[in-house]
């Protein structure tokens, strides 16, 4: 792999970042300072260093990133904004695609990973890997339809869902915890007590946050982030 790329890839440098780093004598592979981005490395067994600091060497790349309304969790679209358009040249190169999807008008936090194996397990109903949405509705939410809701409740085609949590803020919004992802699933559970979800965001993804990342903005999952996605940490 070339080095500018091994940068890139990690995240810690861009390509333009990377030239001037190896300009400034900064990177070194095992020990001996290089000049060259399309200069060869192992990744998996060259100590590559920045500054001295070993760069940690990633098969796969982990983002999140927080998706605006109108923009489609997809790789790509013949009409509308993709999660993937949000990402600088570099990473779009990486064939990253959503884990899980949201719908077009839903905000908030998006997975964006090459690593099928663990964004497979990461949506398998088995792991019940929690999601926290706010939401409000249009009309006020009463005692019955929250116990209703949390206790399962059938949809239009018969589906009935998993017992959730919902922790009201007001008469009209909340929170939502659910351990599993069906089509509009919050929408489709407000519409069976006839109410109807006017804003919906993804907050939290297991214990991985959306924090303080800009509506259309992203970040690179920190270490603890991307233990707890691959279940290192056991999600
Ligand atoms: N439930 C919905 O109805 N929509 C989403 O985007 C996510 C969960």
């Amino acid at each position: 792999m070339r080095l500018d790329k091994f940068f890139s890839s990690t995240g810690t440098l861009s390509r333009s970042e990377c030239q001037k780093a190896l300009k400034c004598c900064r990177i070194a592979v095992n020990g001996e300072i290089v000049k060259k981005g399309d200069f060869k490395v192992d990744p998996e067994a060259d100590v590559v260093t920045l500054d001295g600091n070993k760069i940690i060497y990633r098969k796969f790349t982990y983002i999140v990133v927080n998706k605006p309304e109108g923009v489609v969790s997809a790789t790509e679209d013949s009409r509308d904004k993709t999660v993937i358009d949000l990402l600088p040249d570099n990473l779009r190169k990486l064939n990253l695609f959503p884990c899980g999807r949201l719908d077009k008008d839903t905000l908030g936090l998006v997975i964006l990973t090459d690593d099928g194996i663990s964004a497979h397990n990461a949506l398998s109903p088995k792991r019940h890997v929690e999601k926290k949405y706010l939401f409000r509705t249009a009309d006020s939410v009463s005692d019955d339809d929250v116990m209703a809701i949390e206790n399962g409740i059938m949809l239009s085609d018969g589906y009935v869902t998993k017992p959730c949590k919902i922790e009201m803020l007001g008469k009209d919004e909340g929170y939502i915890y659910l351990t599993e992802g069906k089509y509009h699933e919050i929408k489709r559970m407000f519409g069976a007590r006839k109410n109807k979800i006017v804003y919906l965001e993804r907050i939290k993804f297991s214990e991985i946050e959306i924090g303080d990342i800009d509506r259309g903005e992203w970040r690179f999952m920190t270490d603890e982030e991307i233990n707890i996605f691959t279940q290192k940490n056991g999600v």
